[in-house]
């Protein structure tokens, strides 16, 4: 394969962006790192990472994948940070696991989705999603033309500048908490058992027992499964019981 596209999604964002990113380079395999270990073998010509920006940086198992990433041969590397507002310090955070392997983040971009994260933020509604599909179909198309011509791009950041700077300690400490959070995920008798949200569960952290989800505190809050419920079944706390829920209808996540 000549390209090669690693995501983490948890609302099928990220996912969108890969497909069309890959959709425009041709020869691209699109591969989720939640279910492959990273290897970059020789050949390749272009790689790039397409994940949510999550706590102002990159999510956990991104972390993981860049620091145990091995590259072999020179491709071309490039990033997309696919966040809901700010993208803090994820290209700066990709652009530091990659040169400790003696390697150059050559492009590095921002791209704003609709937000998923309902523990904070109300969902943006339709129009405004279309909105930011209709930009994002534009960026994916100008940084298809960078990557094809393996230019070396200044990095595009998104948002609130302090979180440029601070970002990196939010991001950390947010990390450490969010496996054991899963604790405050319930159901309520709405749930009809569809095991959708263990199937969208990147990580297998969900298992149904007597067909209702249990969380296994492995989780990586990238919350694919509150929103996924076709019923609204799921709640976090208290904090979720009146948001709408988002998925991309853009891309097949189950
Ligand atoms: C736990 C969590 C933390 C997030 N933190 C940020 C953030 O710091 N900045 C931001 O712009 N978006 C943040 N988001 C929003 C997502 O990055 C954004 O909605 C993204 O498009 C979701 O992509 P996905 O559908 O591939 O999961 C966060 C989302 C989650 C689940």
């Amino acid at each position: 394969m000549q390209n090669v596209i690693f995501y983490f999604t948890g609302t099928g964002n990220s996912l969108q962006l890969a497909q069309g990113i890959a959709e425009v380079l041709g020869n691209c395999e699109v591969i989720n790192i939640a279910k492959h270990s990273g290897d970059i073998p020789t050949g390749v010509e272009r790689a790039g990472f397409v994940f949510l920006v999550y706590f102002g940086g990159l999510p956990g198992i991104a972390h993981a994948f860049l620091k145990n990433l091995s590259i072999q041969g020179d491709p071309y590397l490039f990033c997309v940070a696919n966040c809901g507002g700010s993208s803090g310090v994820f290209l700066k955070q990709t652009a530091h696991y990659l040169r400790q392997k003696g390697k150059t983040l050559q492009a590095g971009t921002s791209i704003l989705m609709p937000e998923n994260f309902i523990l904070l933020y109300d969902r943006f509604g339709e129009e405004r999603e279309r909105m930011l599909f209709t930009n994002a179909e534009q960026k994916i198309a100008e940084l298809g033309v960078t990557i094809r011509g393996k230019q070396a791009a200044a990095f595009e950041y998104a948002g609130n500048v302090p979180f440029r700077y601070v970002g990196g300690l939010f991001n950390r400490a947010f990390i450490g908490l969010a496996a054991g959070l899963d604790r405050h995920f319930h159901i309520s008798d709405r749930c009809i058992g569809c095991g959708k949200c263990e199937r969208i569960c990147g990580v297998g952290n969900i298992v149904l027992r007597e067909r209702k989800p249990v969380w296994n505190h492995h989780c990586e809050l990238c919350m694919g499964c509150i929103n996924v419920c076709p019923v609204k079944s799921i709640d976090f706390g208290r904090l979720t019981q009146k948001k709408e829920r988002y998925i991309n209808p853009n891309v097949t996540l189950l």
